[in-house]
């Protein structure tokens, strides 16, 4: 089964917290965490993935582009969605979008096993306790793709943003 992802997308939970973030970031000036931001980072980690297995097609244990698609999709579009209870509730928004993530997975059909792998990819974005180094795991890749999704060189409140020197994204890999 694929594309199990677009039933994320109709997810009443899913929805409620989209707006809600929308609603609580309607006068940040640093980065947003909506709909579009949350496919920025599904496309790039994509697009490094099909990179990878155009110069190694037996990279991800062989699995198929569309197998990983709907990983990659389902973990990028809840990464951040824990958003607003980090704001309103002062939950680290990993765990929570972890958390709110561990609901909406079963009923849009994936398996344990394929939810355990998004939770991680979850979990690990922020990257404290993210593994680092191999490029077909696809914690890493959304890890940096999360990075490269910013558009920090031409951002107007560069100068406050708590991300450090290194940390700012200055060019469009992908
Ligand atoms: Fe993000």
């Amino acid at each position: 089964m694929t594309e199990r992802y677009h039933r994320i997308l109709r997810d009443p939970l899913f929805s409620s917290e989209l707006a809600r973030i929308q609603q609580l970031e309607g006068d940040r000036i640093y980065c947003g965490h909506d709909i579009c931001h949350l496919l920025d980072v599904a496309r790039i980690t994509y697009i490094s993935v099909l990179e990878r297995l155009l110069s190694d097609p037996a990279a991800f244990c062989g699995r198929k582009p569309e197998e990983l698609k709907d990983l990659i999709y389902a973990a990028a579009l809840l990464h951040d969605i824990g958003r607003g209870r980090e704001y309103e509730e002062g939950i680290s928004h990993d765990r929570a979008s972890a958390a709110i993530a561990e609901e909406i997975l079963p009923r849009c059909e994936y398996s344990p096993e394929e939810s355990d792998q998004i939770l991680r990819m979850i979990r690990s974005h922020r990257g404290q306790d993210a593994p680092s180094g191999d490029q077909t795991d696809l914690a890493i890749l959304l890890k940096e793709a999360d990075r490269l999704s910013r558009l920090c060189f031409t951002c107007s409140a560069a100068d406050t943003c708590k991300w450090d020197r290194h940390k700012k994204n200055q060019t469009i890999i992908r």
